[in-house]
């Protein structure tokens, strides 16, 4: 007789406590799964139930044993009706208080701490088994050893279908355990000495949701920005390396983590919330009390001033940041004028948000024995004031956000039909109406309202924006641990029988910035290749190249150049390779460079911005970007597609990154509108935007949109047109004016008097457009004439050989002036 197929058992797990329990409630479902144990959404239902504990607080462990007596009901209704049920304990409390579970509830058939979730299957065997004996023999199975082996290394990973249907975001654990005995505190107890995953492990299993679809991770480790595990190479990775290597992973759109000990905020981790796009600008970084005394009581290791200190330094990397933080009000000994300092501590900080709890001695913690325990009633007092400010705080930070831009990871279907649920980058929940296929996407959501704990908000269309603004990420800075040496070279005599000759091997000594270097399907060398007349054959981290001697030469610069950018940090585009291409061989047909080193390495003027490195791709472009960095007042002259205020802005875009300016002015003239604007519905923004589009589509190419919006609301960057300028004295300031040529004189002598201490100011335009009413001289036109030759002033003039937009529109610009040329000499 064949067996018949198991029935699949049913499987309840319920999760108290924190996240790492969620994450640890699947993993046992994941180390189920293989064992024919389904998930259920009743407990009624399950064959097994797993109460996955939490032991931080009194109250968590009481609810445990009241959950428990309500189980030994359901287990003899199931009994009655010829069922059964296994009940085990998981988790914390089944850590601190092992075999004292079975004791005060026999019902009990399991209890295993966080430390066997991988060896369930086996426990349940075991539990099994003991089933079969005389109920005299019995004995429930306790297992709360803290074993040797890595867990995580045994725990199966989930199918992928499993990982997509939990969704978008996803918690990861990276860290567990805590060395750093805060004197309230079970968790160094309960969940034993820190100790961290090894890097490739936690990499391996980003790439595993990511490539499932998730789009969110958030880190979890009790003490996770202690994280220290080890590299391939043996090397402890802190927990800003993690992030600078998740930050590389395709598709992972947004990291954050949780929850962090002021002591650990390493200095690469607050570089990584400075560079990292996808690192959400928000933070979990409990104080627990704003009294010095307090905080050395409970054995924090921090002051109120280090603390404080320490966020302002966060706050200077990543300026947006929302800062969350836990509260424990009525520790033993603590004072009304202690308790003022946590108030006065939670505003200075400026806390977006916080969780808040009343002091509850846990057993075996050295403050459970202090003197001076707090009252209860004081204890709720100021327990609820405390709560009232931080609401406040919560509020008031929602309130800064309306009107505000946001990217919005929309995550699911709202409550209402055609409503949709995300997540602003500072955590909050968002809604919003739209289509259902946004869900997975990161989209643009005006705040237009906050109610209760939520946003409310509208996607910005897509005709209202450029499509950059919905990409979250910017190219990834290498991790400064992961930078590489640099480049070798040496000659290969040819084969006798080869033809080509001579050749060249380069060996470039990072693996990862090779392979950019080579591009997509070694895009980059094929371009190489065809533009050069040389073979590049890559061989891992070797290319060889091949050919006459002048194209080798000339190709090897192109790669060392490249090379050299991408060392830099810099994310390098086939377009990159091109203009390095253009650069080298106009080097050699003698259009020379003031700065070029003859038959040596090419160094392009280039703007590193936050989203790309913009090399320059012309001779003309050479010369205006260098002008841009010395001169006060450069005009760009010349056709459309030249990339005169594109790479303006881009420049502009550095120095504000840099500090060296306050803000960004971007204006053009409105004369397509002329004086009818104000006939147009809406105030006067709305009237002028649709004219300075383009002006706002090339600050999103350069800056990530976050960054763009925050600039614009904030003021740093302005958008308005000239007629906004008039009277003011624009300091500190790139001010970049575009389609000067629509300028009458009178306007761009306004105009070019406005620039004040420390700005800039860049003018472009095309003086052969001009579309100005009959009879007006065109601003620029003048302004040329006038001002060439004054120092401190430089024209840049393009051609039609500059044009780098699209080779047709080369083409459009010489046909239009081959018959402004035939006509001239018609008149
Ligand atoms: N009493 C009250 N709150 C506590 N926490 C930890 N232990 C206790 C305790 N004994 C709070 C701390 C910690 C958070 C997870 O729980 O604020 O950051
Ligand atoms: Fe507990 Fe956090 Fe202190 Fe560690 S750092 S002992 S987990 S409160």
């Amino acid at each position: 007789m064949s067996n018949p197929t198991p029935q699949p058992k049913k499987l309840f797990i319920k999760t108290y406590g924190c996240q790492m329990n969620v994450y640890d409630s699947d993993r046992m479902a994941d180390a189920l799964a293989p064992h024919g144990y389904m998930p259920v959404h009743e407990i009624a239902d399950a064959d097994l139930v797993v109460l996955n504990t939490c032991h931080i607080r009194e109250k968590a462990s009481e609810k445990v044993f009241s959950e428990l007596g309500r189980l030994k009901e359901l287990r003899a209704e199931r009994q009655a009706a010829g069922l059964d049920l296994t009940i085990g304990v998981a988790g914390c409390v089944a850590q601190a208080e092992g075999e004292e579970i079975v004791r005060r509830v026999p019902d009990v058939d399991l209890v295993f701490g966080p430390q066997s979730y991988h060896r369930l299957p086996d426990l349940l065997a075991r539990v099994d088994g003991a089933r079969g004996l005389h109920a005299a023999l019995r004995a429930p199975v306790v297992d709360t050893d803290f074993p040797e082996e890595d867990k995580f290394e045994h725990l199966p990973a989930p199918r992928k279908e499993v990982t997509v249907s939990r969704g978008l975001t996803a918690f990861l654990t990276v860290q567990e355990g805590c060395d750093k005995f805060c004197t309230f505190c079970v968790v160094p107890y309960t969940r034993g000495t820190e100790v961290s995953r090894p890097l490739a492990q936690v990499l391996e299993e980003a790439r595993r949701l990511a490539d499932a679809g998730v789009r969110e991770i958030t880190l979890l480790g009790q003490n996770v920005n202690a994280y220290h595990g080890l590299d391939g190479a043996g090397r402890p990775a802190g927990l800003g390396e993690l992030c600078y290597r998740l930050s590389e992973i395709e598709g992972l759109a947004r990291i954050r983590y949780t929850t962090s000990h002021p002591a650990d905020m390493a200095d690469e981790l607050i570089e990584a919330h400075r560079d990292l796009g996808a690192l959400m600008p928000y933070l979990h970084l409990p104080v627990q009390s704003g009294s010095d005394r307090i905080l050395q009581a409970m054995n924090r290791k921090h002051t109120r001033q280090s603390y404080l200190e320490l966020v302002a330094r966060i706050r200077a990397a990543r300026p947006d940041i929302a800062l969350s933080g836990d509260f424990i009000v009525g520790f033993p000994g603590e004072t009304d004028e202690d308790f003022e300092q946590t108030l006065s501590i939670a505003a200075e900080a400026g806390y977006a948000s916080a969780f808040t709890f009343k002091y509850s001695p846990r057993p075996g913690t050295p403050a459970s024995g202090l003197g001076g325990q707090v009252p209860e009633p004081v204890k709720v007092e100021r327990l609820a004031r405390l709560n009232a400010q931080i609401a406040a705080q919560t509020r008031s930070f929602a309130e800064s956000c309306v009107g505000k831009v946001l990217p919005v990871l929309i995550e699911k279907k709202g409550r209402n039909p055609g409503q949709l649920g995300g997540r602003s980058p500072y955590l909050q929940a968002v809604h919003m109406d739209g289509p259902e296929r946004l869900i997975g996407g990161i989209h643009p959501v005006e705040i237009l309202a906050l109610s209760n704990n939520s946003l409310s908000g509208r996607i910005v269309t897509v005709a209202e924006r450029s499509s950059a603004r919905v990409v979250e990420s910017r190219p990834v800075p290498p991790c400064p641990a992961t930078r590489s040496k640099g480049i070798l070279s040496r000659h290969v005599p040819p084969p006798a029988d080869n033809a080509l000759s001579p050749q060249l091997e380069l060996a470039f000594d990072d693996n990862r910035l090779a392979a950019q270097l080579y591009g997509d399907f070694d895009q980059n060398l094929a371009l190489i290749e065809q533009r050069l007349s040389v073979q590049a054959t890559p061989r891992g981290n070797h290319v060889m190249l091949k050919g006459a001697a002048q194209e080798v030469d000339q190709a090897r610069r192109v790669l060392e150049s490249l090379y050299e950018l991408l060392e830099e940090g810099r994310a390098i585009d086939i377009a990159n390779v091109d203009a390095v291409i253009r650069m080298v061989q106009s080097d050699d047909s003698q259009l020379t460079l003031p700065t070029l080193e003859k038959k040596g390495k090419v160094r392009m003027a280039q703007i590193a911005t936050r989203k790309a490195t913009i090399v320059a791709r012309t001779p003309a472009q050479d010369a205006y970007m260098r002008a841009m960095d010395r001169a006060e007042l450069v005009f760009g002259v010349g056709p459309a597609g030249t990339g005169k205020t594109y790479l303006a802005v881009a420049h502009a875009a550095t120095l504000l990154e840099r500090g060296d300016i306050n803000r960004i002015i971007l204006s053009r003239p409105a004369v397509e509108a002329g004086e009818r604007l104000g006939f147009l519905p809406g105030d006067m923004k709305e009237k002028v935007d649709p004219y300075l589009r383009p002006l706002y589509d090339a600050l999103y190419d350069m800056m990530k949109p976050e960054a763009v919006e925050r600039g614009i609301t904030s003021g740093i960057i302005e958008v308005a047109p000239l007629a906004f300028m008039r009277g003011r004295t624009l300091a500190n300031a790139v001010v970049i004016l575009d389609e000067a040529q629509n300028t009458t004189s009178m306007q761009m002598k306004m105009f070019l008097t406005r620039l004040g201490e420390n700005s800039k100011m860049i003018v472009t335009g095309d003086p052969t457009q001009v579309d100005l009413p009959r009879g007006e001289r065109s601003g620029l036109v003048e302004a040329l004439g006038l001002l060439d030759g004054i120092e401190g002033i430089h024209i840049s003039r393009f051609t039609d050989r500059d044009v780098v937009r699209h080779a047709l529109v080369g083409r459009i610009v010489r046909a239009y002036e081959g018959a402004t040329a035939k006509g001239d000499r018609a008149s």
